[in-house]
């Protein structure tokens, strides 16, 4: 059966109507979603029966999928597959004080090779609340003044594990620390697929624009951050259970919302970095 993209009427989103994870993705169904995740940022299907090993072949044909840093928190099937739960009352709820993923971020950036793309998967949702915020980033970065693009252009931006996270990142053991110094990565990214431009910068990871003094870097920050937080570019993700959300990592940033106490579980599969964009700080 061939799938059908339905566009959502806003700056991020479309709808996947017709996957069936009793059976494998053909090709064409897989080029269709992949360019919807490219048009739209964002796609979200709902009603999937859950089916752990097509959800890692599904990621798996966007790209490698990668490790998490936080191993503790990998799928007991799969590395590639790692488990976002709180209030669930099992060894797997996370228990930071606000909720994985609660602040503006895009997944991996503090890594010398971020990632290209996410998918989630709703497992347990709460009653109300627990909605996922998406900023696209190519439509910020098209909506800067000439002034502030020329002022960006060339400048590099340093990231860093749980910068900015307000207590929803757990401290990394001495060995995962080992692994994850920071990292530089340009202020603006062009797409490898779409050639846009991206403003590739986020409040929870990004520390510092490395070409300029701490309170100038500090007040670009700001204006950056609150220009591409503006609603106009927002999408506002309302999860039913079974739901799958696909991001395009790159054109994006997401929030977790923090505003409920029943139990939220997702399955998430991070997709690896298809090019080269960062060094070592
Ligand atoms: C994440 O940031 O990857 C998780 C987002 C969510 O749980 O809504």
């Amino acid at each position: 059966m061939a799938i059908k993209i339905e566009p959502l009427d806003g700056p991020v989103g479309a709808i996947v109507h017709g996957l069936d994870p009793s059976n494998p993705l053909s090709d064409e169904d897989f080029n269709s979603l992949q360019q919807a995740m490219l048009d739209h940022v964002a796609i979200v299907a709902p009603d999937l029966e859950e089916n752990v090993p097509w959800l890692r072949d599904l990621g798996s044909r966007v790209g490698p999928l990668v490790p998490h840093v936080l191993d503790q928190y990998h799928h007991p099937e799969t590395f590639e597959v790692s488990i976002i739960a709180r209030n669930t009352g099992t060894p797997e709820s996370r228990n930071t004080a606000k909720p994985a993923g609660a602040f503006w971020h895009s997944d991996l950036s503090y890594e010398e090779n971020p990632s290209d793309a996410i998918f989630l998967y709703s497992t347990q949702i709460p009653s109300q609340g627990g909605d996922t915020l998406v900023a696209n980033m190519c439509l910020a970065y098209d909506a800067l003044s000439e002034a502030t693009k020329r002022r960006i252009a060339g400048l590099t931006a340093t990231h860093r594990w749980g910068w900015n996270t307000g207590g929803a990142t757990p401290k990394l053991s001495e060995q995962q620390s080992a692994t994850h110094p920071d990292v530089v990565h340009p202020v603006v990214r062009r797409h490898p697929n779409t050639g846009r431009k991206i403003l590739y910068v986020n409040p929870g990871y990004v520390m510092k624009i490395n070409e300029l003094p701490g309170d100038e870097s500090d007040g670009l920050l700001e204006e950056l951050f609150a220009h591409a937080l503006k609603p106009e570019f927002q999408y506002r993700h309302k999860w039913g259970l079974n739901m799958l959300l696909g991001l395009d990592n790159r054109s994006s940033m997401h929030a977790a919302v923090d505003d409920y106490s029943e139990p939220r579980r997702m399955l998430r599969m991070i997709v690896g970095c298809t090019e080269k964009i960062g060094k070592a700080a």
